[in-house]
């Protein structure tokens, strides 16, 4: 049986990572540790929770003696790191607890790992860490340029975990994926935003003047590109994850509005309010980056990958998770 921890499995992410496995695998046992910040949530596991294969562990990735222990006791074949402070707007706010987690914390993840016998270190990265481009696509190649205290804090961390490979030998992995949508995501980030703001008839506001754009990937889509890494990533390097699909935040807003309006309607309930008047453009974010655009090509290429879940698709789906779950 493979053995995985999976360290921040409570998030948004990892919570998906770990119901995408137990999906695709008969055969694996997973450990989930996870600090449970105000971003994991239990309730994200609630289905596997009585799952024989499934532990959960609440530890802090920043606890050496923990770390090592339950590594050594539970002797994983994979470790997989999707903890991390994860929005930008706190970053901006405070930048220590990123440090400590998205650095320290991976550091601690990396010296725990080094006599384990792993077969892989998929470090969960960010395309942030590339910085802003306003036209054309970041390789993996490209030079690291993150422009904000989030990205980079994560910047420094793919810096230690290809230091760890290059002088240790470490089979690690890193993906460094676009912005993720689906059920589970935090309600502080941009589209379950727009959504529960609908919900409630609350002003939705947005950066500047709308115009930064994301590339969203649904999160199955992405879980598929880790999945693909894992088994089949060769050891030391960096894959990219897009499904190419860039929105500006006033498109997106707009088609969210539109959709929840529509399936509201669909289902028979209230849809007074629930318009564009409930955009509130406010003073943009400090340091904004403009645009986030990747090629995974090399994934594509090298390991089969290709995005399914269409937008259109993906944030109905979206919708119907989060309505179903603030209007139940
Ligand atoms: N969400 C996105 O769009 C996106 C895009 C690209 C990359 N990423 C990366 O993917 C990973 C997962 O992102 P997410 O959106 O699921 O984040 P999230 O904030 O939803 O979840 C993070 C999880 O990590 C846990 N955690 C935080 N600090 C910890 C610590 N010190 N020890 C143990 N657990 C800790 C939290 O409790 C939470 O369960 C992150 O590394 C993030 O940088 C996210």
């Amino acid at each position: 049986m493979t053995r995985l921890l999976i360290t921040g499995g409570a998030g948004f992410i990892g919570s998906n990572f770990i119901k995408y496995l137990f999906k695709n695998n008969n055969d694996i046992s997973i450990i989930n540790v996870d600090k449970l910040t105000y971003a994991g949530n239990l309730k994200n596991l609630e289905e596997i929770k009585n799952n024989d294969n499934y532990t959960f562990i609440k530890e802090d990735i920043c606890n050496k003696t923990s770390m090592k222990y339950i590594i050594n006791f539970y002797k994983p074949n994979y470790i997989i790191n999707f903890a991390a402070e994860s929005h930008v707007d706190r970053s901006i706010e405070s930048s220590e607890e990123f440090i400590k987690t998205n650095v320290l914390g991976i550091q601690a993840l990396l010296e725990c790992s080094l006599n384990s016998k792993i077969n892989r270190f998929i470090q969960i990265s960010t395309d942030e860490v590339y910085g802003s481009n306003e036209t054309g696509f970041f390789n993996e190649k490209s030079v690291l340029k993150p422009n904000n205290p989030y990205a980079a804090s994560k910047a420094s961390a793919d810096l230690l975990v290809q230091s760890f490979h290059n002088t240790y030998g470490l089979p690690t992995i890193i993906t460094r994926s676009s912005n993720n949508y689906g059920p589970h995501q935090h309600n502080e980030k941009l589209i379950p935003k727009v959504i529960t703001n609908c919900l409630y008839r609350r002003k939705i506001p947005i950066y500047g003047d709308g115009t930064n754009i994301r590339d969203w990937i649904y999160v199955m889509d992405n879980c598929d590109a880790i999945y693909k890494v894992l088994n089949k990533g060769a050891s030391g390097e960096v894959y990219n994850i897009s499904s190419n699909n860039e929105k500006r935040n006033i498109d997106i807003v707009r088609i969210i509005i539109k959709k929840t309006k529509e399936i509201l309607q669909t289902r028979g309930l209230d849809i007074n309010g629930v318009s564009e008047d409930l955009i509130e453009f406010v003073t943009n974010r400090k340091g904004h980056d403009k645009r986030y655009g990747i090629d995974s090509s090399k994934l594509k290429d090298t390991l089969g990958w290709n995005p399914i879940i269409q937008f259109e698709s993906g944030i109905e789906k979206t919708i119907e998770w989060y309505i179903d779950k603030e209007l139940k």
